[in-house]
């Protein structure tokens, strides 16, 4: 019998904007890196179990894993460009690089769908994993981010798409994987609304209202959607798919963008916050930044689905120490965990696989040059 050709699948990265998400970043326990190799494995039966009911709430999950946990959950080869997350240092504005291993993006119209699959997921991780960070994120009227702009319009679609999100040929066993970066921002609205409707106009680069870009003579260096614009060598726009949502908390005065973007490469993506943090040749800084603080960072390789549903086995030194709970609530920040590998959960002597939250040191050089060509673009 002939064999069908089949080329890789990649995970839902392009499943387009939907009401509510959450974004779940997890650090692996000691001892956990085998049970969350299996809850990966189960993600898409998971995501059947909740979605398939109500197909219309179009509930999807990517999972992206962090540079450190990649070694100790497969064996075989590592994403070509798979690394920590750089945290930059500008004159004014900081981008911290903070801890995670495990990234669940979770989106549907309604956010029970995403808390039930959060919460299954959550309940097989226990002991396994931490959640360091949960982010619940809303739509906010017509796309609006809580600076009232329209956020995504210039989202490539379609095939544009696809070539800015997906690996290809450059990395063969890596092919339809994606890189994906997540900066969680709060906003100063007490001063942002110090600013008239024209001067927050000149900080994004697009009119309020209507969402059109300002013709280039009236858009400020430093504006935002100038400063991230990045052309290769012969003057493509190097794009990122982002998927951004707003989050906020009324008690403790936050109002957030959660900033997602996916790269076929991320070295796109970190040419960008370069802009935003270092500047240009011709802004210090993306104005952006005046009014919003970065508070997390993370990088995290999506590979595609077929190699999510079927992974490598799990590198021998952690296949020994599988956790042997199952059926109660991944551990939440600040609560103590079991140690699940039948130790007395006094410490781990293997080497954290997480990077602290601190900063590496960084240039404070303005740096402009773009990103090598990409093949396929
Ligand atoms: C405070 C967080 C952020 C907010 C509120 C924000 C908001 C916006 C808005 C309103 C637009 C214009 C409409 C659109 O095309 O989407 C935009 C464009 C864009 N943003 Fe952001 N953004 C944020 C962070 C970032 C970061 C961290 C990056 C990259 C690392 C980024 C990359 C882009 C890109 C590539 C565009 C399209 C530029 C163009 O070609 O016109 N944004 N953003």
């Amino acid at each position: 019998m002939d064999t069908v050709p089949t080329a890789p699948v990649p995970q839902p990265v392009l499943a387009g904007a939907t009401r509510a998400a959450m974004f779940l970043v997890l650090t692996v326990e000691p001892g956990g890196h085998g049970a969350v190799r299996e809850l990966l494995a189960d993600l898409s039966g998971l995501v059947r179990s909740v979605g398939f009911r109500l197909p219309g709430e179009h509930l999807t999950c990517v999972a992206g894993i962090g540079s450190g946990a990649w070694d100790r959950l497969f064996t075989g080869p590592r994403p070509a460009e798979l690394h920590p997350f750089q945290a930059l240092r500008g004159r004014r504005h900081v981008a911290p690089a903070t801890a995670g291993d495990v990234l669940l993006h979770i989106r549907a119209h309604h956010m029970d769908l995403c808390f039930e699959l959060a919460s299954l997921v959550t309940r097989r991780l226990d002991g396994a994993a931490r959640i360091v960070d949960e982010t619940h994120g809303f739509t906010y009227f017509d796309q609006r981010d809580l600076l009232g702009f329209v956020d995504g319009t210039e989202n490539p679609e379609g095939r544009k798409a696809r070539q800015a999100a997906f690996v290809g040929a450059e990395d063969p066993p890596f092919a339809a994987g994606s890189y994906v970066i997540v900066q969680k921002y709060l906003h100063d609205l007490t001063h942002w609304d110090t600013l008239s409707t024209e001067e927050q106009e000149h900080v994004v680069g697009r009119t309020k209202l209507s969402d059109v870009e300002l013709p280039e003579d009236a858009q400020p260096a430093d504006a935002h959607v100038v400063v991230n614009k990045v052309l290769d060598a012969e003057g493509n726009e190097q794009q990122i798919v982002r998927a951004n949502m707003p989050f906020g908390s009324l008690s403790q005065a936050e109002y957030g963008t959660y900033f997602i973007g996916y790269c076929r490469t991320p070295a796109v993506t970190e040419q960008l916050l370069r802009n935003m943090f270092l500047g240009t040749a011709d802004a210090a800084h993306d104005r952006i930044l005046d009014f919003s603080t970065a508070t997390t960072g993370g990088l995290f390789f999506v590979p595609g689905a077929d190699f999510l549903d079927d992974p490598p086995p799990l590198p021998h030194a952690d296949a020994v120490l599988v956790p042997v709970s199952q059926g109660r609530p991944a551990t939440a920040p600040g609560r103590s965990s079991a140690v699940l590998d039948g130790s007395l959960g006094i410490g781990s002597l293997k080497p954290a696989d997480t990077k602290p939250a601190d900063l590496e040191p960084t240039s404070l050089e303005p740096a402009n040059s773009p990103p090598a060509p990409e093949e396929a673009h």
